[in-house]
């Protein structure tokens, strides 16, 4: 069953998770003192999301936790990686903290160890408070010691029982399609405020990091990028230049900076925009980090392209190859390609898979059950691809499959379902996949191996 996984190349004490972020899941928007998010506000705003879907019920996980712990135990994982919602919080973005928010999240992270499952609590998943939108969001230079305010707050409420800590999630997705391409929240097109957005992001999440130490010293703090492989789509030479660029953009942009090597002059160059740097800022995003996430979905495959906007790179779709069911290509040789080179470019000691997984259209059979082989072939390829890359050298310490749960999919809202087990969002009934059931059983036989 597990022979195409060399699961001995994995250590003993992997960790073994799934995962989920607040807004996907929680659902209970207005309740006890939650205020609205920049999510609320694109999830609401007309012809923003397919079918005009939004996050407000989700998948009610914040009445129904106990039940997804238990969902978890079945899964026999023994991490789980969940995000804070900020506005839960702390409603004003800064200053009072909400006593009704943090004790949600107080609760969870006092039931999940009692289930064998540690927690890794990821601070901002995208779900910046309205408020601090209103006064300018990610472009605007507070933002980033806001964050570091709510870090400090819930790093001391929890920090005793979290050990793994990620400051930002994706923090690319937030400035590039948040602020550039403007189909995520806060849905804005604009280069200057999406470079200025990405240097207060990535300044944020060194504050942070000092602030979650502070608060609690036991705390292993790290980040979460996604990164793709990049092709170029020819060997014209304007194709290898695009294909550079491009990995400046969703690469090197968001690795070089906190490694301590500053922004790459050569996308500096390509946005053409001051970056709002001031005297030690680079200091502070170069703190030194515990861990290095890898959230790995797709290959990138790329052109030159001219007319812009920066930085002037188009996707090629290419023929004859296998996509999701959001038409992302499959390519499991690029997960360990890319903890290779995290490895052997960037110096990681410790690195999470903090998310891979795959959409796909699933059918509940009459019995209720669901089999969804493509999602398994995923995952099993995948696995396969981060345990050679272990074998090779990577210091790979654990694997967060997205997703726990099927959820509100961003844009794509409830039509993408990644869950290993299935959500009926009429009934709010769960089941576990096939998907599931097999991911029990590759954790069940790396158990069994210890
Ligand atoms: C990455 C994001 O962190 C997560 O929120 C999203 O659902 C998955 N990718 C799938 O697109």
């Amino acid at each position: 069953m597990s022979e195409r996984i060399d699961l001995a190349a994995l250590p003993h004490d992997f960790l073994w998770g799934t995962a989920t972020a607040a807004y996907q899941v929680e659902g209970a928007v207005a309740e006890d003192g939650r205020t609205p998010s920049i999510w609320d506000t694109f999830s609401h705003t007309p012809g923003k999301t397919a079918n005009g879907d939004t996050g407000d019920v989700a998948c009610d996980h914040y009445h129904r936790w106990r039940e997804d712990i238990a969902l978890m135990r079945q899964l026999g994982v023994n991490a789980y990686r969940m995000s804070l919602a900020w506005p839960r919080v702390l409603p004003g973005g800064t200053g009072p903290v909400n006593a009704k928010g943090l004790a949600f999240y107080d609760e969870l992270v006092d039931a999940l160890p009692a289930a064998g499952i540690a927690p890794s609590v990821t601070l901002y998943h995208w779900d910046l408070p309205q408020v601090l939108q209103d006064r300018g969001g990610w472009p605007e230079r507070d933002t980033a010691f806001a964050l570091a305010e709510y870090a400090a707050a819930v790093a001391a409420r929890l920090g005793d029982r979290v050990r793994l800590w990620a400051t930002l999630n994706e923090p690319s997705c937030s400035a590039w399609i948040g602020h550039l391409e403007g189909k995520m929240a806060p849905g804005r097109t604009d280069l200057t405020g999406a470079v200025r957005a990405s240097c207060h992001l990535l300044l944020g999440h060194g504050l942070a990091t000092q602030a979650i130490r502070a608060a609690a010293p036991a705390a292993r703090v790290g980040i979460v990028n996604n990164l793709s492989t990049v092709h170029a789509a020819t060997d014209r030479p304007e194709d290898v230049a695009a294909a550079r660029r491009h990995d400046g953009h969703v690469n090197r942009w968001w690795l070089d900076p906190v490694h301590g090597r500053g922004f790459p002059a050569d996308m500096v160059e390509t946005y053409g925009v001051e970056l709002p740097l001031r005297t030690g800022d680079l200091t502070t995003i170069a703190t030194p980090l515990d861990w290095l996430g890898l959230n790995y979905y797709f290959p990138a495959h790329v052109a030159d392209a001219p007319g812009g906007p920066a930085p002037y790179v188009r996707a090629v779709r290419r023929e004859d190859v296998l996509r999701t069911g959001t038409d992302w290509e499959i390519d499991a040789d690029g997960i360990e390609t890319l903890l290779l080179r995290l490895t052997e470019e960037y110096g990681a000691r410790k690195i999470y898979v903090t998310e891979n997984g795959s959409a796909f259209p699933d059918v509940v059979r009459p019995d209720g059950s669901i089999d969804d082989p493509e999602r398994q072939e995923y995952l099993e390829t995948h696995l396969a691809a981060c345990a050679s890359a272990a074998r090779r050298g990577a210091p790979l310490a654990g694997y967060f499959a997205w997703s726990l749960l099927d959820n509100f999919e961003w844009a794509y809202g409830y039509d993408k379902r990644f869950g290993l087990v299935h959500v009926d969002y009429r009934t709010q009934m769960r089941a576990i996949k096939g998907s599931g059931h097999r991911y029990a059983d590759l954790v069940r036989a790396h158990h069994s191996r210890a």
